[in-house]
């Protein structure tokens, strides 16, 4: 039996599922939306930066360009590096926030959802 984890985005509170050794980019491509990135996948051009606000992760090796130190230490990774150890809320920012955003439930309407479902 495999283990997941929920990853919750901040802004929406939608949240998708990621397999253990799964990264967070893969488990969001999931949601299908365009324009999430496909390609690199391996921390060097750095257009699926993350910034995790809570959860435990592994985090595999990024590009010092796109992430510092600094910015590593203020939660700042990227998806294609980062694998889940426990659940994860993340915000997307950078080039990865407009596409994540483009088509996703606003928040009134995950509420809506969630109350019209009990
Ligand atoms: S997809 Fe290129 S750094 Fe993540």
């Amino acid at each position: 039996m495999s283990t997941t984890h929920t990853i919750t985005l901040a802004s929406t509170r939608e949240q998708f599922e990621c397999r253990e050794g799964e990264t967070v980019l893969k488990a969001m491509s999931r949601l299908g939306r365009k324009g999430i990135p496909e390609g690199c996948y391996s921390g060097g051009c750095g257009v699926c930066e993350i910034r995790i606000t809570a959860g435990q992760c592994r985090r595999g090796k990024m590009s010092r360009e796109h992430i510092t130190v600094e910015a590593e230490q203020a939660g700042a990774a990227l998806a294609c590096r980062v694998f889940p150890e426990s659940d994860l809320t993340i915000e997307v920012t950078g080039k990865l926030h407009r596409n994540i955003h483009r088509g996703a439930p606003t928040f009134a309407e995950l509420l809506l959802a969630r109350s019209s479902s009990r």
